[in-house]
């Protein structure tokens, strides 16, 4: 996710700009730029790569000001290079722009522009912004009545920061999605990504809400709402510390992570799926319908969780392309001497991009001239590099060793694909646009989860956290997910947990169960429903301890277990998006109760780069 900071006042600004984005830097970045205006106008440096490659070109080409903007690119449009690193600006470099997010209507705005003459630099979305403002000036508009007309036409979500070199000393920025908070100093205010960076100004921080806009200049800061009226917004009080600010006050980054679900799935399907048209549409993966048409079977290669959202998408992309998909632990795959030739289309599943295991698979496949893709949450790491095609997560790094966003995004990326083979398939649009849809609710669906169940969930931690053992049950869709659960647990809390597929527990696990074993078990409303009752049934039988998640209003269920997490009802091919969310904070809150290291667990290492 990029970082931003702007700043107006009375101090050096480069400093200022410099030191706040390495605050961001835990966000993630592959390029960063800053502008600066003085005297002379607006002057901007910009570096591919990291931090101190800026501060070397700023060595060589020092600005100073009181008055500017900074970035930290982590990119989705365009590569991650010197030319598309952010600062942007328009034809006359006056109008300069700072962007996180994705504008979804940019090209035909671009196009638009275009044919009005303006000459564009980037492959950015971002760059739309700042001549869509320089156009709305042209009739002699002011900057600011200019922004306001420009936020009203884009879609999309984006934090924007903008500039106008020729009227220094104002700042307007605007959030419609990612975060965006100004920090109101002593003749000074500033405007960030996060807390972090403010903390070494400011304690009081207003906290922007989605559609609205605030005009900042050294004495003054004005919140507007989408319809230009005034709010008035109290600061907060901060307390937290930097390391705290940069958790955004979750008392670890898994938990944090936890809760950037919803921002991290809607990232990742922001800009790809198009309800009008029912067209998905990926950035670094173009696969022709006649490609498509050679393609006789899929293998996915992943480790770990990844592995997991593979079995998932095993699902999806079975139901949707109608031919043999195989899923694979990325340590087997390559010797087992797979059959593999170029109708096989190989998918390497990874967050990280590193992993040896998987990567060695991926190697493998290409040598017997598959065609490969990789779903990956890391721009530019070894797996894209090697891959013919990238799907590309935007869950921003993910630092809790235990994965959990990038878990969510890769399902979210293989629903994608799901939908992308259908379309390659000519099936109907209208099945299409109607999933496009619920995918598009899922943000909102995991939030649901978040607030009404994590106190609950928490408190099933304190009930059952002294266990040795776990089982988790799942069946069909949701096998995957009692796989996922039993890992969180065992990973961050080091008790023995086990997965299963609920109907396989007949055939042995069933001796395990007693009053001493809890049992997690998806039970939402699927074609095997009753199945899984059945099997639940037999735990009840023997005294095992039933937590079941369950849809909404579930009665039979909520009489029926031991204790029971609701979650909200959605399309059978999404539910382990949202039945996953309580397995990860289960997981989480049993082994904070038994004081694990919950970021940084025993002998776990977040990328495993070695076989
Ligand atoms: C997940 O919680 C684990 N940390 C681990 O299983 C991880 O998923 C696995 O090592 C694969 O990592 P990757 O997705 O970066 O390839």
């Amino acid at each position: 996710m990029c970082g931003i900071i702007g700043y107006v006042g009375t101090r050096d600004v480069v400093p200022v700009i410099i030191g706040g984005l390495r605050k961001l830097e835990y966000r993630g970045y592959d390029s960063a730029g800053i502008a600066v205006v003085d005297d002379s106008g607006v002057e901007i440096v910009r570096a591919e790569g990291k931090l101190t490659n800026l501060e070397a070109k700023l060595n060589d080409k020092p600005l100073s000001g009181s008055f500017g903007m900074g970035h930290t690119r982590w990119a989705t449009h365009g590569k991650p290079n010197e030319n598309n690193a952010h600062p942007h600006r328009d034809c006359n470099g006056k109008v300069v722009v700072i962007h996180n997010g994705i504008i979804e209507n940019f090209l035909p705005l671009k196009q638009d522009l275009q044919a009005k003459g303006h000459e564009f630099k980037t492959e950015t979305d971002t760059e739309v912004v700042a001549h869509l403002i320089e156009e709305k000036m042209k009739d002699g508009t002011d900057f600011t009545e200019a922004v306001r007309k420009t936020l009203k036409e884009l879609e999309g979500h984006y934090a924007l920061v903008m500039i106008d070199g020729s009227a220094p000393g104002t700042i307007i920025a605007a959030k419609s999605g990612p975060p965006l908070v100004v920090g109101l100093g002593e003749n000074e205010n500033i405007i960030a990504s996060d807390v972090a960076p403010l903390l070494a100004y400011t304690r009081n921080i207003i906290y922007l809400e989605d559609g609205e806009y605030v005009i900042a200049n050294q004495q003054q800061v004005q919140v507007f709402d989408g319809n230009d009226r005034p709010v008035d917004r109290a600061p907060k009080r901060i307390t937290w510390d930097a390391v705290m600010a940069e958790k955004e006050g979750y008392r670890h980054y898994m938990l944090k992570e936890i809760h950037e679900q919803p921002r991290a799935v809607r990232d990742t399907f922001t800009g790809r799926m198009f309800e009008e048209s029912g067209e998905v549409f990926f950035n670094d993966l173009q696969l022709t319908a006649e490609e498509w048409a050679k393609i006789k079977k899929v293998h996915v290669i992943a480790c770990g969780t990844s592995w997991h959202a593979g079995l998932v998408g095993k699902f999806l992309l079975e139901d949707a392309a109608r031919i043999p998909i195989e899923v694979d632990y990325g340590s087997e795959y390559r010797y087992r001497n797979p059959i593999v030739d170029e109708s096989t289309l190989v998918i390497g599943v990874t967050q990280s991009g590193e992993t040896a295991d998987t990567i060695a698979g991926m190697q493998e496949a290409k040598a017997k001239g598959a065609k490969l893709i990789t779903i990956c949450n890391v721009i530019g790491a070894a797996a894209t590099r090697m891959a013919d095609g990238v799907i590309y997560t935007n869950a921003g790094p993910e630092i809790g060793v235990a994965s959990t966003k990038a878990f969510t995004t890769q399902l979210t990326a293989f629903f994608l694909l799901s939908l992308y083979i259908r379309q390659l398939r000519g099936e109907n649009r209208d099945d299409i646009r109607y999933a496009m849809h619920e995918m598009r609710v899922i943000p909102h669906k995991i939030e649901d989860i978040l607030k009404k169940q994590e106190k609950h969930i928490e408190a099933l931690a304190h009930k059952y956290y002294k266990a040795n053992d776990f089982l988790f049950l799942g069946r069909g869709v949701h096998y995957p997910i009692a796989l996922e659960g039993a890992l969180k647990l065992k990973e961050i809390s080091y008790i023995h947990a086990e997965g299963y597929p609920a109907g396989e527990m007949k055939h042995g696990p069933i001796a395990l169960i007693d009053e001493n074993l809890p049992v997690v078990s998806v039970a939402t409303h699927t074609p095997v429903y009753d199945k899984v009752v059945s099997n639940l049934q037999e735990v009840k039988a023997r005294d095992g301890k039933l937590i079941v998640i369950c849809d909404e209003h579930d009665e039979a269920m909520k009489k029926f277990a031991d204790d029971v997490i609701e979650i909200p009802w959605t399309i059978e091919p999404l539910q382990p998006i949202l039945t996953v969310v309580p397995m990860q904070l289960l997981a989480y809150y049993v082994a904070l109760r038994r004081g694990c290291d919950v970021d940084q667990p025993r002998n776990l290492a977040k990328s495993v780069t070695v076989e």
